[in-house]
């Protein structure tokens, strides 16, 4: 038993046994919810209505439900975290839960923000004087930067603004210059994204005004290097065969952008559940991970994992640009609840979070992988799916997954078989 593992045990142990009910009671207790913020979670009237949806986005025929769950066992920096995930894929949730309670055990996962900073660009297309260009922007920074935080009084008395300019020359194929100015903001708690992108266009007529040069877009970047995130864990429980194999693992990933694609992608599957639930852009998210993973001119792995001196050292380092307040995280009654079952104020802890959950996901399926294989877990829960997809209804749903887990074919075509072949059973059960 490791050193831990009594000081460590988890409040959540047996969470996915309890009856639906008896989840939300807990949940309601290990959070502090109330009634509206239960029934939020639910979906229902308190939940995301029409008249939200008409003023979130155009053309609205509706609303779109997605299963919400929580995620369980996880220790983070010392802290007991209950993780909201909206996901319509099986065997995610038990997955990451499964890997917090193997890494609590370890003593849980430790986090660090590496920035603060999103990042806005002001394009010149085609730069006339690239010297003058440098100089005129170097030599009026401190003006430029207090022009900028005029535009974001709020976010300045809050504590955050643009703190700096920085210049970019980008060769272009036809030998010009293109000339690229990055200004950077702290968002405080928002993701920043609209701010950003409203200092960038009222910067327009200042910037070309000051160098006499022509710009072109003004947009934020979703490739947020200056606000990475850490996540690791280290474990000692661990086999030197299975230490390996997951070190060998991410090998493969770093060697085969084949295998990589697929190995980050069950990062995700821990990093965007979160972002929905919590009414973040994981659009943008998943724009700035790919393309930090690639800045080298290589794609490689989000997660490096490594054996050494007995135990198992994972870590993450990724771009999180998420908000506890704007966009629509405050908006969205679910989101808010999911906020507050999450116990985060800041947007920095809630970025460490979905770094923590984005290893412990890689790490679940990387063990699997290394082991049993991933149908023993994923495939056996999914059977649930397929028997609901064949109509079963209420205790058939039960009877076609056992069987399709005893038969080991689990297939949407052998469910349908099996279904008729209970139904046929019964039927022939009562005419005796
Ligand atoms: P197990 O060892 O049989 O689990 O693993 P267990 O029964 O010993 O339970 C351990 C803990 O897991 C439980 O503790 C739960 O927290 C959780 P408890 O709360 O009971 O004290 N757990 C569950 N939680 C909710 N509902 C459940 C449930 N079962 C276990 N039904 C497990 C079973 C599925 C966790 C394991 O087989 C596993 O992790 N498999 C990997 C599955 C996976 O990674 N799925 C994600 C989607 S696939 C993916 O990521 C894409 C991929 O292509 C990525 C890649 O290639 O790298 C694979």
């Amino acid at each position: 038993m490791s050193k831990h593992n009594e000081i460590n045990l988890s409040p959540f142990t047996g969470f996915s046994k309890l009856t639906f009910k008896e989840r939300l009671s807990k949940l309601k207790f290990f959070a502090g919810l109330s009634a509206d913020e239960l029934e939020a979670l639910a979906g229902d009237a308190k939940g995301l209505t029409i008249h939200h949806a008409e003023h979130l986005i155009e053309n609205v025929i509706g609303v779109f439900s997605l299963p919400l769950g929580v995620a369980t066992h996880f220790k983070i920096d010392g802290r007991d975290v209950l993780i909201p995930m909206a996901v319509e894929e099986t065997s995610i949730i038990a997955a990451v839960s499964g890997a917090a309670k193997w890494v609590r055990k370890n003593g849980g996962f430790k986090t660090k923000s590496l920035g603060n900073l999103i990042i806005g660009q002001v394009q010149f297309p085609s730069l006339q004087n690239t010297a003058m260009f440098r100089k005129k922007i170097e030599e009026n920074t401190d003006d430029l930067i207090a022009k900028a935080n005029a535009v974001i009084p709020n976010l300045v008395l809050r504590g955050g603004g643009v703190v700096g300019i920085q210049v970019r020359e980008i060769s272009r194929p036809d030998g010009k210059t293109m000339g690229v100015l990055h200004i950077l903001c702290n968002p405080c708690n928002a993701m920043g994204a609209n701010l950003i992108n409203q200092v960038c266009e009222a910067m327009k007529i200042p910037l070309e005004k000051l160098t006499g040069e022509k710009i072109g877009l003004c947009i934020l970047s979703n490739l947020v290097d200056t606000k990475l995130c850490e996540a690791t864990c280290e474990i000692e429980d661990i086999t030197p065969e299975l230490g390996k194999a997951i070190e060998q693992a991410t090998m493969f990933a770093n060697l085969d952008p084949y295998r990589c694609a697929t190995h980050n992608k069950g990062v995700m599957n821990g990093i965007d559940p979160i972002l929905i639930a919590t009414g973040n852009d994981w659009r943008a998210v998943e724009a700035g991970i790919h393309a930090y993973i690639a800045m080298n001119g290589k794609y490689h792995s989000i997660t490096d994992w490594k054996y050494t001196d007995g135990k198992l050292k994972g870590v993450l380092t990724a771009p999180l640009a998420v908000g506890t307040v704007g966009g629509v995280t405050q908006i969205h009654p679910t989101a808010k609840a999911c906020i507050k079952i999450l116990g985060v104020e800041h947007a920095d802890e809630l970025a460490r979070i979905c770094a923590a959950t984005g290893l412990a996901q890689n790490l679940a399926a990387l063990k699997a992988l290394c082991t049993v294989g991933i149908v023993e877990g994923h495939m056996k829960l999914h059977a649930a799916n397929l028997a609901l997809a064949a109509g079963a209804i209420k205790h058939e749903i039960h009877i076609v997954q056992e069987k399709l887990k005893k038969e080991k074919r689990i297939t949407l075509t052998r469910a349908k078989e099996l279904l008729l072949q209970i139904r046929q059973e019964s039927s022939q059960a009562v005419s005796v």
